[in-house]
């Protein structure tokens, strides 16, 4: 790694060589073999907290890694925060679309690299660094850090372990550092996250695959799966399930304007997504606010039949496909997720002998009711605001987002807690896609807001 860069340089070290130290481990939630790494990462961070005076512990069986917990400060102080992150990442693939090695820190121009650094190794790491190892010996806030390693597979467990450990996890906000910002120095506290359904549907036209020469008579599984991935969605974009955007609430006219601004300061959002064009499926919004105002329903693969070199003609006799459906606030989960399994079944073609569909539990929607909201919530709210803004020289735009935190809703629904997001990851820090990345100069901003956030402790 080349240390050229000015902002570089006076990162402190150790921080750099612990971040390096985690991308370093292949914490991937999705993949059953790296349950050992998981808790390697967790037992790395357990032992930084330690260090920085916190008393730790690790959870087991509440997700595919170990759920950590620690705490610093009085029990009976007046604030109380609760630092939640992810040690888990995405897997890497497809590997040749890296520019260089996923699982190493490596730095070019100015900007880091590797999987997690931005989605959620790198600001978590951050908030521990700036909120837990500088946190003043004499701080009277009670700060509690919690961590999992299955937040990428949809946070299996985690639910049951906050019913738990309820009273030991009161807090007057949660502090979550893990979220986006429309570009480099525009910060973002997001104001909402979408629910999360994931589905796998399967099917099958045949008991085995069978010599394309007998093709014109034989139902082809692929052919059969697309025709029905593809009733879904109608022509304009929008998804053609009955009922699906039932209760969606029309957004404040707060939320508008901000989406708007957005869109005078960056008049081709494109750009940022390296599209050539964003559709509009609902025309009286904005197409770069739908993400975050409407609910969703996106493949992330399909697979079946040959798809290795040359040819091999065959009609494939079964085919699969992953895709999910995003939420947003008012939307009952439960009933659009059995809105989605009936489609499937009443659209399914003739000559399909099986068809399996699995439905993931749905993560909750969230959104910050000011309503409710407690006075110590909106302290906590402010202070983050002014140190973002101080620090980025920009007014952190309140917008809510499109991606999903499973945990958020379960925070408020179960702890009663309303959570402080953070988002200092733009879309060019591409999460979860290669070559993701966070440029030094923001992570630089994030890190000192987030000093400026701890002089109130
Ligand atoms: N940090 C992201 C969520 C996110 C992305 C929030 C961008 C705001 C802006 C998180 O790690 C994530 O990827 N969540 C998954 C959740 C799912 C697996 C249940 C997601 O959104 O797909
Ligand atoms: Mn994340
Ligand atoms: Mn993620």
């Amino acid at each position: 790694m080349g240390l050229a860069n000015e902002a570089l340089r006076s990162m402190e070290r150790d921080f750099l060589e612990l971040l390096g130290r985690l991308i370093a481990l292949r914490s991937i939630s999705a993949e059953p073999t790296c349950a050992p790494i998981l808790a390697e990462t967790a037992e790395v961070l357990r032992q930084f907290l330690i260090g920085c005076g916190f008393s730790a512990s690790l959870h087991e069986n509440y997700g595919p890694g170990p759920i950590l917990t620690a705490e610093c400060g009085p029990r009976d102080a007046p604030l109380s925060v609760l630092l939640y992150g992810h040690y888990d990442v995405q897997p890497p693939e497809p590997m040749d679309l890296w520019r260089a090695e996923p699982f190493a820190l490596q730095e070019f121009d100015g900007t880091f690299y590797g999987r997690g650094i931005a989605d959620d190794k790198g600001p978590m790491l951050l908030m521990l660094w700036e909120l837990c190892k500088m946190r003043p010996n004499s701080s009277p806030v009670r700060t509690v850090v919690l961590l999992e390693g299955g937040e990428e597979v949809g946070s299996p467990g985690f639910a049951d372990f906050l019913r738990a450990q309820r009273s030991q996890l009161a807090a007057n906000a949660t502090l979550i550092v893990d979220s986006g910002c429309p570009d480099n120095g525009i910060p973002a506290l997001t104001t909402g996250l979408r629910g999360i359904i994931s589905f796998e549907i399967h099917l099958r036209t045949g008991e085995r695959e069978l010599h394309s020469g007998f093709g014109g008579c034989i139902p082809n599984a692929v052919q059969e799966l697309v025709k029905l991935c593809g009733r879904l969605h109608e022509e304009s974009g929008r998804v053609a399930v009955p009922n699906f955007y039932e209760n969606v609430a029309m957004p404040s006219g707060e939320e508008l304007a901000a989406f708007r601004s957005e869109q005078e300061r960056d008049p081709i959002p494109q750009k940022a997504f390296a599209v050539t064009y964003l559709r509009n499926i609902f025309p009286p919004l904005l197409p770069r606010s739908v993400h975050a105002l409407l609910p969703s329903l996106e493949f992330h693969g399909i697979s079946g039949g040959y798809q290795g070199p040359g040819n091999k003609n065959i009609i494939p006799a079964e085919a699969s496909a992953k895709f999910s459906i995003r939420l947003v606030p008012n939307q009952d989960p439960e009933f659009v997720r059995d809105a989605v399994e009936k489609f499937l079944r009443k659209n399914v073609p003739p000559h399909v002998s099986e068809m399996s569909v699995h439905a993931s539990t749905p993560s909750q929607s969230y959104a910050i009711d000011w309503t409710s909201a407690s006075p110590a919530y909106i302290t906590l709210f402010r202070a983050m605001e002014v140190s973002l803004q101080e620090s980025f020289s920009a007014k952190p735009l309140h917008l809510r987002e499109g991606g999903s935190i499973g945990v958020v809703g379960a925070f408020k629904e179960i702890l009663g807690i309303d959570s402080i997001l953070v988002g200092v990851v733009p879309p060019s820090s591409n999460i979860h896609g290669p070559n993701e990345n966070w440029q030094i100069d923001t992570m630089k901003k994030a890190q000192r807001a987030l000093a400026s956030f701890r002089e109130i402790f």
